[in-house]
C-alpha cells in the first residue's frame, strides 16, 4: 500500500474517535453552565423573596429534580459534587477525589477559573469536571458564622452536613458530567 493511503486510512480511524471527545467536551461545558444557572437563578428567586430558610428547602427539593432534567436532555449524567459535602448523594468517587484534590491545589496557587477536567476511558465512557468557586452569597449558607435559624434548618435536612466553613474564593466543589460508553446520541 502506498505511503499515503495508509495515512488517510489512519486519519479516517481516528478522526471519530476525537471529534465526539469535541462534541462531548462542548456539550459537557454546556451541560455544567445550564445546571448552573438554573441553580442560581432559583436560589437568587428564593433568597430574594423569602429569605435563606426557604431557599435552603427549595435547594433541598429542586436540586436532585433540576439536576435530573438537564440529565436526560443532555444525554449524561449531570451533577455536583465535593469534597466537603452537604447531600451525601453528591459524594466523590476516588479519582473524582483525586481532581477535586487537584483543582483545590490549582486555585490556592493563584489558578484562575475555569479549571477543566476531561477524560475517556478505554470503554468510551467520559467524564467531565470543573471546580466551583466559593462566592460571598455562598457564605450565608456554607460560610463561618453562620445564623443561627440557618444553621438549624441545614442541620435538621443535612444532619451531617460538612460544608461550611468556606470563604469566598476557596473551591466549594465542582460540575461532574459522566458520559456513557455509548457514542453521542443526535442533537
Ligand atoms: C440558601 C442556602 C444556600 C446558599 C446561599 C448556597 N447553597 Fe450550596 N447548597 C445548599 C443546600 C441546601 C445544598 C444541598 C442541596 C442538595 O440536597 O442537593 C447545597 C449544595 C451545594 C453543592 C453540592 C455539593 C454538596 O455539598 O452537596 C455545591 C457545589 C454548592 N452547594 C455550591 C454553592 C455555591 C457555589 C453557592 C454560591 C453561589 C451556594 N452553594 C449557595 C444551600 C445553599
Amino acid at each position: 500500500m502506498k505511503p499515503y493511503l495508509l495515512l488517510m486510512l489512519l486519519l479516517l480511524a481516528t478522526a471519530p474517535a476525537a471529534s465526539q471527545d469535541d462534541e462531548r467536551l462542548t456539550r459537557s461545558r454546556d451541560a455544567a453552565m445550564q445546571l448552573g444557572q438554573k441553580l442560581s437563578a432559583t436560589l437568587l428567586a428564593t433568597l430574594g423573596t423569602d429569605g435563606p430558610v426557604a431557599a435552603i428547602e427549595v435547594c433541598n427539593v429542586e436540586a436532585s429534580p433540576i439536576a435530573a432534567r438537564i440529565s436526560a436532555r443532555a444525554g449524561a449524567s449531570v451533577g455536583r459534587t465535593a469534597l466537603r459535602l452537604r447531600n451525601p448523594d453528591n459524594a466523590p468517587d476516588a479519582d473524582a477525589r483525586t481532581v477535586l484534590t487537584t483543582f483545590e491545589s490549582e486555585l490556592a496557587a493563584g489558578a484562575t477559573p475555569p479549571l477543566e477536567h476531561f477524560e475517556t476511558r478505554p470503554d468510551g465512557s467520559a467524564r467531565y469536571m470543573s471546580a466551583i468557586v466559593t462566592q460571598g452569597l455562598c457564605l450565608t449558607c456554607h460560610g463561618s458564622g453562620i445564623a443561627a435559624e440557618v444553621a438549624d434548618t441545614i442541620a435538621d435536612h443535612y444532619p451531617a452536613d460538612q460544608a461550611t466553613g468556606f470563604a469566598a474564593g476557596d473551591l466549594r466543589g465542582a460540575f461532574i458530567i459522566e458520559w456513557p460508553a455509548s457514542d453521542v446520541p443526535p442533537r
